[in-house]
C-alpha cells in the first residue's frame, strides 16, 4: 500500500489541509481562505485569524481525508508548518497535529513553510527535478534560490524590505481595491496602460529586491491626482505599478540565471498565481507550479515532508513553531 501523508497549513490566513502519496499524487487538496474576514480590516489580523482556524482546522481536515477517500487511520505521516508565519496562528495547526499524532501514535513531520512552496513544484504530472533556480514570491517572502537537490535550497538573492506580493497588496490598497489586493490590482490592470507612468523600482546590488520606492512613489502619485483624477487614472495606474513589479522580478530571475548558468527555471508562491507575471515567465520558459499549488495549501507541505525528518511520538510534543526563519 503506498505511503499517505496528511499536511496542515495555518501559517497565515488559509486554513488548509491536503492528503498526497510518498510519490506525490495529490488525492485532496482543501484551502479554506479566511480573505472575506479580514477584508473589513484591510489586511490579516493575527488574533482573528488564529481564531479561525481553531473553528476551521477539524472540518477542512475531515474534509481533506473524505475528499481523498480515506480514513485518519491510513495516513501515515502528518506533516504541518511549523513557521515562518504567525505565531499564533502557526500553533493552532501544529497543535492540532500534535494532537492527532498522540492520539494516533503516527509521525510528525514539521516543514518549514518555504521548503514547502519549492516543494509544490515535486507533486502531480509535472514534477521539476534539480537542480534548478527558484523564485520563490509570496505575500510574506520573496527570494531567488538555487534547489540542488529535493529538500533543501540555498538561497542566493532576497528582499531587503517588503515582498512582492506584499507590494501588490499595499498598491492594490492605495489604489482602494481592499483585501485581498494582488488578484483585484491584476484584473483592474487588464483595463490599463502599463505605460502610462512610470515607476522605478530601485536597484539594489547583487540579486536582492527592494519594492518600497515603487509603493511609495505610488503613493505621491495617488496623492498628487486628488480624487476625481484618481477615479480616471486608476487602471493605468495599475497597469503601470504593477508593470513596474513584473519587470524587476523578471529581470532579476534573467540576471539569476546568466549569474548562476542555470537555465531549469521554476517560480513558486502565491505571486506565480498574477497573470501578467505568468505569461512573462512562459516567455522565459519558467515552469511554474499549478494556480491551486501557487497560494498556501497543505499539499506542498506534505510534499516537502518527503524530504524531512520526522520526530516519532511523543518526543514531537517539544516541537515550537517560530515566526521567522
Ligand atoms: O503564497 P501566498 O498564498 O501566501 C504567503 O505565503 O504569503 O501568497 C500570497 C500573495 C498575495 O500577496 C497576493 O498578492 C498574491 O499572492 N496572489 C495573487 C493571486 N493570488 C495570490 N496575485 C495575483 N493573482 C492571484 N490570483
Ligand atoms: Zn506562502
Amino acid at each position: 500500500m503506498t505511503q499517505l501523508i496528511l499536511g496542515l497549513e495555518t501559517s497565515c490566513d488559509e486554513t488548509a489541509a491536503a492528503v498526497i502519496t510518498g510519490d506525490g499524487e495529490v488525492c485532496s487538496n482543501i484551502i479554506s481562505s479566511q480573505a472575506e474576514l479580514h477584508a473589513r480590516y484591510g489586511g490579516v489580523v493575527p488574533e482573528v485569524a488564529s481564531r479561525r482556524h481553531l473553528e476551521l482546522v477539524e472540518p477542512v481536515v475531515a474534509e481533506a481525508l473524505s475528499q481523498a477517500g480515506v480514513e485518519l487511520a491510513d495516513v501515515d505521516t502528518v506533516a504541518v508548518t511549523q513557521g515562518p508565519g504567525l505565531v499564533g496562528a502557526l500553533l493552532v495547526g501544529l497543535s492540532y497535529a500534535k494532537g492527532l499524532c498522540w492520539a494516533s501514535g503516527k509521525y510528525l513531520v514539521p516543514v518549514d513553510h518555504l521548503d514547502g512552496h519549492v516543494a509544490s513544484l515535486f507533486l502531480g504530472e509535472v514534477q521539476v527535478e534539480p537542480p534548478f533556480l527558484c523564485l520563490l514570491a509570496s505575500g510574506g517572502h520573496t527570494l531567488l534560490a538555487l534547489v540542488p537537490e529535493r529538500g533543501g535550497f540555498e538561497m542566493i538573492g532576497g528582499t531587503l524590505d517588503d515582498a512582492a506580493g506584499e507590494a501588490f497588496d499595499k498598491g492594490a490598497r492605495l489604489l482602494g481595491l481592499g483585501y485581498p489586493g494582488g488578484p483585484a490590482l491584476d484584473r483592474l490592470a487588464q483595463e490599463g496602460d502599463p505605460t502610462a507612468y512610470s515607476f522605478p523600482v530601485a536597484r539594489v546590488d547583487g540579486l536582492d529586491f527592494s519594492f518600497s520606492g515603487v509603493k511609495t512613489a505610488l503613493l505621491y502619485a495617488v496623492r498628487d491626482l486628488g480624487d476625481v483624477a484618481l477615479e480616471s487614472a486608476r487602471a493605468d495606474l495599475a497597469a503601470s505599478y504593477q508593470a513596474a513589479i513584473v519587470s524587476a522580478l523578471l529581470q532579476r530571475l534573467e540576471q539569476a540565471v546568466d549569474q548562476t548558468g542555470m537555465e531549469n527555471v521554476a517560480v513558486v508562491g502565491g505571486v506565480a498565481a498574477h497573470r501578467a507575471l505568468r505569461a512573462g515567465l512562459e516567455r522565459l520558459g519558467a515552469r511554474v507550479a499549478p494556480l491551486s499549488l501557487c497560494t498556501d495549501n497543505g499539499a506542498m507541505i506534505a510534499s516537502a515532508a518527503r524530504y524531512a525528518p520526522n520526530v516519532a511520538s511523543a518526543g514531537h510534543l517539544a516541537v515550537d513553531a517560530y515566526p521567522s526563519r
